[in-house]
């Protein structure tokens, strides 16, 4: 059974077949209207969203399905200590479908190994975004009309980002493109990231202290908000939360074409002033996120009943622990996995932190 953990558990061909899902039920929306009519999909919500959970509960809606679910799981036997793992075998018997966000790093990839029903995930910590990113790629496609030869800016919180994790895994695919790391370097992006992106053991990104060095450069400019909630020291976000701020002036300096993307919630990383430039595509990036998330909802529940197989990870039994504590198996009884990456690093399956 096929589900949807990491932005590469579809293959390029797949994205392809998904936007132009999505491009079709934009242009035929009545065509869809009943697809998914008796099916109900779960909305699991360890941790607050509007677009993700919004987006997904529409897109069943317009799907003729139902939705059910929690949006705090205060409200859920979680609050009693149920694992992931038992959640999902009791709402595999009452739903044909999972979005799941949670605050532990892998706990989709774990609901994944217990469902009976497609998973989907919905956000994890600071790790994965893979609808965060399939809503991206719609929005290049539709406002660029292509994904090859691009040069994409990435500014602000590239440690915790994880829509900015899911986006390079996606885009690192593409003929020629190019990453510009914008950030402090408190909030530069992560080992086990910056990794995908070395070529025979050299960095093939460039990383820049200014939004003005890289703005003349960019196809692609995506902001992203310092995230507070994955600061252990509060004191560290007020000093950093204000590092790079998006205004009009700096909008001159990028090209007519440039498109500004952001996953949102926004705080103050974009002036309101740069809402009114054509180029900030964030707003309409959000109405994209409840179109794909419509073709995926639609495709996985076909899938299921294609019996369509993805790959199986290639992952080893250790006798050893994963050091991130925000880790999953770091607070349940987990099964430890762990793969080797491309260049021999053993890494966490869940996580995909070094060990
Ligand atoms: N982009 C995004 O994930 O937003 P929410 O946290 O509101 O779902």
């Amino acid at each position: 059974m096929r589900h949807l953990i990491d932005p590469t558990d579809l293959t390029t061909n797949e994205v392809e077949e998904l936007m132009n899902r999505a491009i079709d039920i934009i242009g035929h929306p009545a065509r869809y209207a009943e697809v998914c009519h008796g099916k109900k999909l779960a909305t699991l919500f360890y941790e607050p969203s509007t677009r993700t959970r919004l987006s997904f509960t529409s897109a069943m809606m317009e799907l003729g399905g139902q939705v059910l679910g929690f949006s705090d799981a205060r409200s859920s036997s979680v609050s009693k200590g149920e694992t992931v793992a038992d959640t999902v075998r009791v709402v595999s018997c009452f739903a044909d479908i999972i979005a799941m966000r949670h605050y532990k790093e892998g706990a989709p990839r774990v609901a994944s190994e217990f469902s009976r029903i497609p998973i989907i995930n919905a956000g994890d910590g600071g790790h994965s975004h893979p609808t965060q990113t399939l809503t991206d790629l719609l929005t290049i496609r539709r406002e660029l009309g292509h994904f090859d030869h691009l040069t994409i800016g990435l500014c602000g919180d590239l440690k915790y980002g994880r829509t900015v994790h899911s986006l390079i895994k996606a885009m690192n695919r593409y003929d020629g493109t190019r990453f510009v790391l914008i950030s402090p370097p408190e909030l530069r992006l992560p080992d086990y990231m910056k990794h995908e992106l070395y070529v025979d053991g050299k960095p093939d990104f460039v990383e820049v202290n200014t939004l003005e060095e890289a703005m003349p450069m960019l196809d692609v400019l995506y902001m992203t908000r310092v995230q507070q909630e994955r600061f252990a020291d509060l004191s560290e976000y007020e000093r950093l939360k204000d590092s790079f701020i998006l205004d009009e002036e700096r909008m001159r300096l990028g090209k007519e074409s440039m498109i500004v993307l952001h996953p949102l919630p926004r705080v103050n990383e974009i002036t309101t002033g740069v809402d009114k430039d054509r180029r900030a595509a964030y707003f309409r990036q959000v109405e994209n996120g409840k179109f794909v998330r419509m073709a995926l909802i639609y495709t996985l529940l076909q899938w299921k009943e294609e019996e369509r197989k993805g790959e199986t990870p290639d992952v080893g039994r250790y006798d050893m622990i994963c050091s991130n504590d925000r880790c999953i198996t770091a607070t349940e009884p987990v099964e430890r996995k762990f793969y080797k990456d491309k260049d021999g690093v053993l890494r966490c399956h869940y996580c995909d932190h070094a060990v």
